[in-house]
């Protein structure tokens, strides 16, 4: 194989890792930064003294790189090389390359803040600006100050990043640039008059027809499709395979279609890193995933959708969306990149080119500015560290005040910080479990009202990375070979007892597979809650020392009893998630301080009763809009439960929750509020932007300064 770009660079990374305590590497994607650095390092000496940890965004990432720098070494995985993701940790103590991902890093620092066991830590794939990666880079910062002196190194890697931002933000560390040997690629745009009009249908079916035109005319080169997400990945495969499949044998080469996408089960996603037969095409049909994080050889062509699925938070509404939107130039770009990597090759833009210019923002939002941030907030928080205050941390780019004042009401209402906002023990145990925070709440309080076992089921379904039930269609049943069986219903109690029922009975059966099967459910997925479930329950027990749990049946009052104690630890969890029903329209009203109108998710089991009720109150999971604003996993809740958060609602004083503030929510936070939101409409460059959001930031920290 050819000597990878950064392989080229070795003396010269050395010699400045060496140097100095911080370096930033930017370098083309597939150039070898996630799979050489490590062992560069490893050579010079760098883990003689501890481990070399590298963070990856995404679990995937973390499992092939490792994976792939066992091979080259020629280790067993989980020896020397290994890996830990949540809920599975595949290192020993002879571990010296450790991939991770970016939140397990996070929860190790909790246990040991300065992260002695590491002698170096590489932030990976910088660029993709995870909300960890983001919480990351301060503490890292702050681990710069304190271990520096003794040898400690960081090093922060990237494909496209703003390197001398990222350099400043390090007080002004060297940035390392490995030129990427690309080769020229072509860009093809859609007409402007192709029609079409975009939306979800039309690009499946463009894709599809550019894709079959390339595997009839174009010479050999694999084909890479970026689409949105595991739907229309299947989708678009399953029109590629009928269409491969009706060309006439011998006329066109052979070709193998490959999914690669983050719910894949792991061992169809490493079949697209093993070399394709000869003579034979393969069509790759990915989510961004393949945009910078895993590098798959060989590909000549690109297929570019202009389309990325994210999940977005709007602080105002405490809403989530699941939004199809725009890419970014950078990644439009990024995209493109990959289909010169071993020898000149073409992208296929899926829109015209006046879109790209004048309708793609030029870098895709940071996820801190669009996500709720309770559970980073309440980590922060517990770190305790000296100087650490939220309002002052230091981000690369500061989330809305808007968002941190949410958190801070969430934390609240759970109890994990106090009215002073100063984290309680609560607080301390919560962040010591690997879930958000309503779940880990209510798992405190479901082990203090008998309900844990059930509690520790439903934390473990709602954990599951893919959806576990047979997928819910609008209207009419989908079309499939077998109609699966009727799935238990939670009793007219909602989503959390029927996903309890489910695991329940499952259990009953001995954990059959077959049992699944006849119900629909995704056997993969019900493994994983099954592992999950055993290693929550782990870790409760060291913790909280709760009981051995003992299985067994139970009457029907004992069950009856257990979902009433359920579904108060639930209401405990998921305070700052409370509905009640409107008098007319079986609409409801979420309460809080962000009232509005929400209805219960069409896929939910929660149905009107014989005179076409509602319950009174429930809790959420999630807010969602789609067609409009919907909760989902929704749990009937009773009145008496929520009145003491009611009461506590009435009392909040935000201001004081962030560490004594007197006017967070007017007058400068409103500035900055204005600044994000004029951000989000009008596309700035980004000097401006920060200065404008620096400038609002200063005012607001000079007057906390003089209260
Ligand atoms: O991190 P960066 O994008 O700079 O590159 P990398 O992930 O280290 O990939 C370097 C090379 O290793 C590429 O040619 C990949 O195709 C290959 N690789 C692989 O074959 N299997 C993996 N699981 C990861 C990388
Ligand atoms: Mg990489």
């Amino acid at each position: 194989m050819e000597k990878l770009p950064i392989l080229q660079f070795e003396d010269k990374i050395i010699d400045t890792v060496n140097k100095n305590i911080v370096t930033v590497l930017i370098g083309e994607t597939g150039s070898g930064k996630s799979t050489q650095l490590s062992q560069i390092l490893f050579r010079h000496g760098y883990a003689n003294s501890g481990t070399i940890c590298v963070t990856q965004p995404r679990r995937v990432a973390a499992v092939s790189v490792s994976r792939r720098v066992s091979q080259e070494m020629a280790v067993p995985l989980g020896q020397q090389v290994g890996y830990a993701i949540r809920f599975e940790d595949r290192t020993s103590p002879q571990t010296r390359i450790k991939y991770v991902t970016d939140g397990v890093l996070l929860r190790e620092s909790l246990s040991d803040p300065e992260l002695r066991s590491y002698s170096v830590i590489i932030l990976d794939e910088a660029h993709e600006r995870s909300l960890n990666m983001d919480i990351l880079m301060g503490l890292v910062k702050r681990l710069v100050d304190i271990r520096g002196s003794s040898g400690f190194r960081v090093l922060i890697t990237s494909a496209t990043l703003e390197g001398e931002k990222v350099s400043a933000f390090f007080n002004g560390c060297p940035v390392l640039n490995v030129p990427g040997k690309l080769f020229p690629v072509e860009v093809i745009y859609r007409m402007d008059d192709d029609g079409g009009g975009g939306g979800f249908r039309s690009y499946v079916d463009a894709a599809l027809k550019v894709a079959i035109d390339i595997h009839v005319k174009e010479p050999e080169g694999d084909i890479l499709i970026f689409m949105t997400g595991q739907e229309d990945i299947e989708k678009l495969v399953k029109k590629l395979e009928d269409r491969v499949r009706s060309l006439e044998e011998g006329s066109v080469m052979d070709a193998v279609i490959h999914p690669l996408h983050g719910s894949l089960p792991p061992e169809l996603q490493v079949r697209v890193f093993s070399p394709p037969p000869p003579n034979c095409r393969r069509f790759i049909v990915a989510t961004n995933i393949a945009e910078t994080s895993l590098t798959v050889d060989g590909v000549v062509y690109v297929i570019d959708s202009g389309y990325v699925k994210q999940r977005q938070y709007n602080p105002s509404t405490g809403m989530y969306s699941l939004d199809v939107v725009k890419i970014s130039r950078v990644q439009a770009n990024q995209r493109a990149g990959r289909a010169g990597r071993t020898r000149p090759g073409k992208c296929y833009r899926l829109y015209p080119y006046v879109v790209y210019k004048d309708e793609f923002m030029e870098a895709a939002v940071p996820e801190i500015q669009r996500t709720s941030l309770g559970g980073s907030v309440l980590y922060l928080k517990t770190l305790d560290l000296p100087g650490i205050d939220i309002l002052k941390f230091d981000f690369l780019d500061p989330p809305s005040y808007g968002s941190l004042g949410d958190a801070l009401r969430q934390l609240y209402l759970i109890d994990a910080i106090d009215e002073d906002g100063l984290i309680t023990s609560v607080g301390r145990t919560m962040s010591e479990l690997p879930l958000e925070p309503s779940l880990s709440r209510t798992l405190i309080a479901a082990n203090e009202n008998g309900s844990l076992s059930q509690a520790l089921t439903i934390a473990a379904m709602l954990s599951a990375e893919t959806s576990l039930l047979p997928s819910f269609v609008k209207g009419s049943e989908k079309k499939r070979k077998h109609t699966p069986l009727k799935l238990p219903d939670g009793d007219g109690l909602g989503d959390h007892i029927q996903l309890l029922q489910i695991y329940e009975f499952w259990s009953e059966t001995n954990y059959d597979l077959e049992w699944c099967k006849e119900y629909g459910l995704q056997i993969r997925g019900m493994s994983f809650v099954k592992d999950v479930r055993g290693q929550l329950c782990q870790i409760m027990q060291k913790m909280a020392k709760c009981p051995m749990e003992v299985h067994g049946r139970h009457s029907s009052r004992e069950r009856k009893l257990s979902y009433r104690n359920l579904r108060r630890a639930l209401c405990v969890g998921y305070a700052n998630q409370l509905a009640e029903r409107m008098m007319r329209h079986n609409g409801y009203r979420t309460l809080g301080l962000k009232s509005q109108l929400v209805k219960v998710h069409p896929s939910s089991v929660l149905l009107p009763d014989e005179d076409g009720m509602l319950p009174n109150y429930v809790v959420f999971h999630e807010l969602i809009t789609t067609s409009s604003p919907f909760m989902r996993n929704v749990c009937a809740v009773e009145m008496q439960w929520i009145s003491p958060i009611l009461k506590k609602l009435e009392n909040l004083d935000i201001n004081k929750l962030s560490g004594g503030m007197s006017d967070l929510e007017d007058d400068t936070s409103g500035k900055v509020q204005d600044v994000l939101k004029k951000e989000a409409k009008d596309v700035e460059s980004p000097a401006d932007r920060d200065s404008k959001i620096q400038a609002a930031r200063d005012r607001f920290l000079a007057r906390k300064g003089k209260k």
